[in-house]
Order: structure tokens, then sequence, then C-alpha cells
């Protein structure tokens, strides 16, 4: 029987082959069984995550329960995830809860409060067999629960004091990307120079990356099509993010591109199908389309396809 599995494994076995892990937002049963079929057919390792938002609008047990029963006979090594957990009751309410991975997002506190915070939190889990990750340096955009106007780099000196204080076993870094669909303003740059610097003073570290979309155009545009209204939307470059992740950046998190998919697939068959009342059919619709977005991804750009 599959059993949910924390990030030892999964990110030891992403440094060495040189991909990254997708960890895909979820809220309900649709985009949890998009998320997980998708990544089983592509031979995927993948990983699940709930925000703070998504709990409070489906209920932890009902999405911990879904989970349990949707990975049993699957073949792929899966990890749930708590994102962007802003207090200890959030990431502790989520270890007792079954989450194998917690995210302790503190990185809008003074240095010495996030080291504080993150290391109770580790401690907590770690003493559970939950593995965590946190965050140093913020990322511009705005989210239901997750906000801020500029960036903020990370600083990889801070980083490594960081990693050292906390003994925490991932870390998100900010190098440029932002939350949400308006992610440059103009031309798309990620700050390499400062991904190295880091990768030089924690080598085989993983690292992981928030904000990631892509905002592919032709999903924009069918969304558009259909009457969305999304001008000027933006994400990451494809070629540019799998750039990162062949260095050490384990977990790149999409969120956007999912939401951007499911809203495209139902559009586009109210339209075709106006008259359309059965849940079950324009739902199928939209899962299609959040599949077919994750196993392109996993492919082309994450580069885990057959690493499973
Ligand atoms: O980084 C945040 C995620 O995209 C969560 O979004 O708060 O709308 O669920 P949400
Ligand atoms: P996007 O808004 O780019 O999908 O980022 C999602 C994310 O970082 C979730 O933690
Ligand atoms: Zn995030």
């Amino acid at each position: 029987m599959n059993k949910l599995q924390n990030s030892k494994t999964i990110f030891e076995n992403a440094l060495k082959g040189k991909y990254a892990v997708g960890a895909f937002n979820f809220v309900n049963m649709e985009m949890l069984k998009s998320i997980l079929h998708a990544a089983e057919e592509e031979k995927s390792p993948v990983i699940i995550q709930c925000s703070t938002g998504a709990i409070k609008y489906a209920g932890i047990k009902t999405l911990v329960a879904m989970v349990k029963a949707e990975i049993e006979n699957l073949s792929i090594p899966v990890m749930l995830n708590l994102d962007h957990g802003k207090t200890f009751e959030d990431c502790k309410n989520a270890v007792d809860s079954g989450f194998s991975n917690v995210m302790i997002d503190a990185s809008h506190l003074p240095m010495h409060e996030n080291i504080a915070l993150t290391k109770k939190v580790v401690e907590y889990a770690h003493a559970r067999n939950v593995t965590v990750e946190a965050e140093l340096g913020q990322l511009a955009g705005v989210e239901e629960e997750v906000s801020c106007d500029t960036h903020a780099y990370t600083n990889p000196m801070q980083a490594k004091g960081f990693v050292d204080a906390t003994n925490v076993d991932s870390l998100a870094i900010a190098i440029g990307t932002s939350h949400g669909t308006n992610k440059f303003k103009g031309e798309a740059r990620l700050r390499f120079d400062i991904l190295e610097e880091i990768e030089k003073l924690l080598p085989n570290y993983p690292l992981v990356l928030h904000g990631a979309s892509s905002v592919p155009q032709d999903i924009v545009a069918t969304a558009v099509k259909y009457g969305a209204k999304l001008e000027g939307v933006n994400g990451v470059p494809e070629n540019i993010l799998a750039k990162a992740c062949a260095k050490n950046i384990c977990k790149i998190n999409v969120d956007s591109d999912l939401k951007l998919s499911y809203t495209a697939g139902l559009r586009q068959h109210f339209a075709e199908h106006p008259e359309e009342v059965d849940i079950r059919n324009y739902n199928k619709t939209a899962m299609g389309k959040v599949k077919e977005t994750i196993k392109n991804k996993l492919k082309k750009v994450f580069n885990s396809s057959n690493m499973a």
C-alpha cells in the first residue's frame, strides 16, 4: 500500500538526478485527482500541497482522508506538504493530521524570530518523522493569504547560517519569482548568481522555488477566448525554469497555472455546451486541462518523468 513520504529520499533522488519535483496546490477532489493521475502516468514523484486558505475552505480532515484514499494504489512517491504555514499551530495541526512535510513561512519576521520559530517547528516535526521547509527572503506578489509588494532577495551567507542554526530540511529562496500571474514588468529574469552563491555555501542542499508558474499563453488564450479577463498576465519562462531544475532546486511550486487551466476548461465547456448542468461533465473537461498542463511540466520542464 502506497504511503506518504517525507522529503528525505524524494529530495536526495532529485539532487542526484538533477531534476525538480513539482509541488502542486489543490483545494478539492478534482484538483487532487488531476495532479496524482498526471504524475502516475508520467511515472514521476510528486508533491501535493494545501495552503492555509485551502484548509479553511475544505477542512483538514477531508483533505487528508482524500489524499490517503487516492494514493493507496499508486506506484509513485507522494509527499503531502502544508504550503506557507504561518504559525507553529498551523504546522502542528498539519503534522498531527498526517501531513508528511510542513512549510513554516516566517520570512517576514526578523531573522532571529524566523530562526526561533523554524527551530520550534523542526523539533516538533522531526520527532514525528515529518520534514520541514522554511523560507528566507521575500517574494513579491499577492495571493489570498500571502502578500508582499517588493522582492527581498535571499542573502547567501544568511541562508547558510539559517540552515545550520535550524536544521531545517529544505529552504525556499527568493531569486526573482513571485506569486500570482503578474510576475515580471519587463524582461523575465531570475538571479542565478544568487542561486549559485547559495549552492556554494550549501552544497547538496535541497532548495525550493515558489511562485514558479509559467502562465502558459495558450491556456490564457483559451480562457480569454471564452470570456476571462486576464490582461498582461505572465510567468517564469519554461527555459529559465528548466535551468533552475538542473541546479539544486528540488521543489518547484505551481498553483496559478493549475487555477488558470481549470478555469479555461470550465469556460470552454460552458461555452460549447450551454445546456450542461451535469457537474461531472464540466469538471471532467477542466480536469483534463489541468492534467495536460502538469504532464507537460513534468516531461519538458522539471525533467522528472520516469524518475519514480
Ligand atoms: O503561495 C500560495 C498559494 O498559491 C496558495 O494560494 O492561498 O489562494 O490557496 P491560496
Ligand atoms: P504560483 O502563483 O506561481 O503558481 O506560485 C505558487 C506557490 O508558490 C505556492 O506556494
Ligand atoms: Zn508560495
